[in-house]
């Protein structure tokens, strides 16, 4: 059945209610769900995106509530909207998946996740992706594809001591706005994928809170000795080490990133954290800066994705493939590509260098390419190459001169997500 939304109200039996809030009651309840399972700085974060961000609304929070008016399992959808190339998508994070201790292994995320899918078709997401708990999310469609967490660790003694003369460092305001666009502009540049940020989004960012919650940061700008922003970083008030994390950075030279550092540094010796690490893609200038003072990977843990329909991905980035095909020896294509996913397929119609459809194929056993669905998300963001694909799932296989085609469609490419909440 497909759930009536934005209001939720569904009997699941043993006297538990599946709802969306109605009040502000219900979004302080399961707050404090929030709270009680994880930690209590992720309650208030709850509370500050149902109240606040402004591309979420209580129809993207679902809760169950007991006979006695307890709410027991919780999860929401976070709206994100990326860049992949020129083209723009929606995006629906799953956050904040929680059920009460009584209540775990009874299917209640289970249940949460149908309707959550529902809201994503409702919303036009054409991807979902969660920072979750290992493996548990494959049962709900989603595998890893994409960088989450890890980067790059400097030792605090590896790191500049001495200030750069004539920076210094304060905290971010709203008036700082503008130059601080500039600066995310440059921190995307190149980027094959990343989240688009609006002034809305940055006022939620910027906005200044006095109780910190589990998604505030610190924004520093770096200024240069006339006053002119020079950079700027944002460092997570929790994470899951002791160490200090650098989550975003943009810079404009290598002095501001010099000077940064040694503020880094300084701030870290001054809270008695361990090392620095930065959260950050490899190609980002303070990664540059730090690995010349001998900073080392620690590799990435990884988002999960789900993807609802292929075709529908497809179709929302054709702008993107178009502009690969333009650029390369196919400028001008006319063909069909088959994909073969075994179960089924697709066939992505190309006329003049347009997409001009994507269909089923008319014979799956006449495909390019032939793999798993599952290994096709990796591919068309970028994440993993054919031989790398092929590596991990032997049931991958292309025809011959198709290869070249895939890969100038989908190449490998780098991609960050910087948060938008
Ligand atoms: C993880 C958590 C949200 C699961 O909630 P739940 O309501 O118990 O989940 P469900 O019962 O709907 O789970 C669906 C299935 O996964 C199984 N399952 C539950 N927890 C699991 C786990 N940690 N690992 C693997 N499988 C699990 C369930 O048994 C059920 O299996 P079934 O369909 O074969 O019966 C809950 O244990 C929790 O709140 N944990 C602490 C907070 C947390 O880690 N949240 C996730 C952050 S991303």
């Amino acid at each position: 059945m497909t759930p009536v939304l934005p209001r939720v109200n569904e009997a699941l039996g043993n006297g538990l209610t599946l709802r969306t809030p109605a009040g502000l009651d219900d979004v302080e309840r399961v707050a404090a769900l929030a709270s009680t399972v994880f930690g209590p700085e992720v309650g208030p974060m709850m509370q500050t995106l149902l109240m606040r961000h402004p591309s979420m609304t209580w129809a993207d929070q679902l809760f169950v509530e007991n006979a006695a008016g307890e709410v027991v399992s919780a999860l929401c959808l976070i709206p994100w909207t990326w860049r992949y190339g020129r083209a723009e998508i929606a995006v629906g994070e799953m956050g904040v998946v929680a059920t009460a201790v009584d209540y775990r292994r009874r299917g209640l995320v289970r249940r949460q996740v149908d309707f959550f899918k529902a809201r994503l078709a409702e919303r036009g997401c054409v991807l979902s992706i969660i920072q979750g708990i290992p493996f548990y999310y494959r049962q709900f469609g989603y595998d890893y594809a994409l960088p989450l967490e890890g980067g790059w660790r400097l030792e605090l003694r590896q790191a500049p001591a001495a200030p750069e003369a004539g920076y210094s460092l304060r905290r971010a305001t709203l008036d700082d706005l503008p130059a601080l666009q500039a600066l995310y502009a440059r921190a995307v540049r190149g980027l094959t994928i990343y989240a688009v940020r609006t002034p809305e989004i940055w006022h939620y960012l910027l906005e200044p809170y006095t109780t910190p919650v589990a998604d505030s940061r610190q924004t520093w700008v770096v200024c240069a000795a006339d006053g002119a922003i020079a950079g700027y970083t944002r460092l997570p008030e929790f994470h899951f080490g002791t160490e200090l994390v650098v989550d975003e950075a943009s810079l404009v030279s290598a002095s501001a990133g010099v000077a940064l550092l040694a503020h880094l540094r300084r701030q870290a010796e001054g809270a008695g954290q361990p090392f620095i690490r930065l959260n950050l893609p490899g190609s980002n200038d303070l990664v540059q800066l730090a690995r010349a003072f001998g900073a080392a990977s620690e590799g990435t843990y990884s988002w999960q994705i789900f993807v609802p329909d292929l075709a529908a991905l497809l179709r929302a980035i054709a702008p993107a493939l178009e502009d690969r095909l333009a650029d390369s020896l196919y400028a001008g294509l006319t063909r069909d590509l088959r994909i073969n996913f075994y179960r089924d397929g697709l066939a992505l119609r190309f006329a003049q260098g347009r997409v001009q459809e994507v269909t089923a194929p008319a014979e799956p056993g006449q495909a390019d390419l032939s793999l798993p669905a599952w290994a096709f998300v990796p591919l068309v963001l970028g994440h993993r190459t054919l031989d790398e694909l092929r590596f991990a799932y032997p049931d991958t296989s292309w025809r011959g001169e198709a290869r070249l085609l895939i890969e100038t469609l989908f190449p490998r490419g780098e991609a960050f997500l910087y948060t938008v909440y």
